[in-house]
């Protein structure tokens, strides 16, 4: 498959500013059902502003890092336990974002940064729970995006295309759940004072 071909199999007007990346560029890099789509939606709700200090936990290849350096111009630490960050360094390099985004190696529960560092912080659902818990924060948004699990089966299905393999098992098991209990969820929420 070609890159115009799977840029078509990708093309979803929910996330009017990820189609001006491209569809390989997410495939190739995405560990999940597509960072930059979740960035994006995500940014619906949060207000991100040139010069802002964002961390990306759990940034796996900084897709979204870059993605938010240069949509809204803000300063991301991208920050990951598994991908290596001469990996996400080179990666950042190509993109151009070298000033903008710093690739990180830490684990979650021991980050190198000072108190108060980040204006913003995003990251994977599991943190809800615990944010939750703490009563630390007010969550402002948590919901599921309007069919979300279509975005899922159609990067699936993009990703199975682009590697020329038959339906995987994440396919399978959407098409079978049909929208019941799998999704993509947001959340966003502020500290409290
Ligand atoms: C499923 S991947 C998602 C990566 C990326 N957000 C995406 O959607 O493509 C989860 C990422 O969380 C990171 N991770 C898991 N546990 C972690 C921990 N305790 N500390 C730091 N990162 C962690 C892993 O390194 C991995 O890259």
């Amino acid at each position: 498959m070609d890159d115009a071909e799977l840029d078509v199999l990708l093309r979803n007007e929910r996330y009017p500013r990820s189609a001006g990346y491209s569809a390989r560029w997410m495939v190739d890099g995405g560990m999940g059902p597509n960072p930059v789509w979740q960035a994006e939606a995500l940014t619906d709700f949060m207000r991100l502003e040139p010069g802002m200090r964002v961390l990306d936990m759990g940034c796996g290849t900084a897709l979204s890092s870059i993605f938010l350096a240069k949509e809204f111009g803000v300063e991301v630490w991208a920050t990951d336990l598994w991908v290596k960050p001469d990996e996400n360094l080179r990666r950042v390099a190509e993109a151009q974002v070298e000033d903008q985004v710093h690739p990180i190696h830490a684990e979650a529960h021991a980050l190198p940064f000072a108190e108060d560092f980040f204006d913003a912080l995003i990251s994977p659902a599991w943190w809800r729970r615990h944010w939750e818990k703490t009563g630390l924060v007010t969550v402002e948004v948590a919901d599921r995006l309007p069919d979300g699990w279509r975005d899922w089966l159609q990067w699936n299905e993009a990703c199975d295309h682009a590697n020329g393999t038959p339906a995987q098992e994440e396919a399978q098991m959407l098409h079978t759940d049909n929208g019941q209990s799998l999704g993509l969820t947001r959340l966003t929420a502020h500290r409290n004072t």
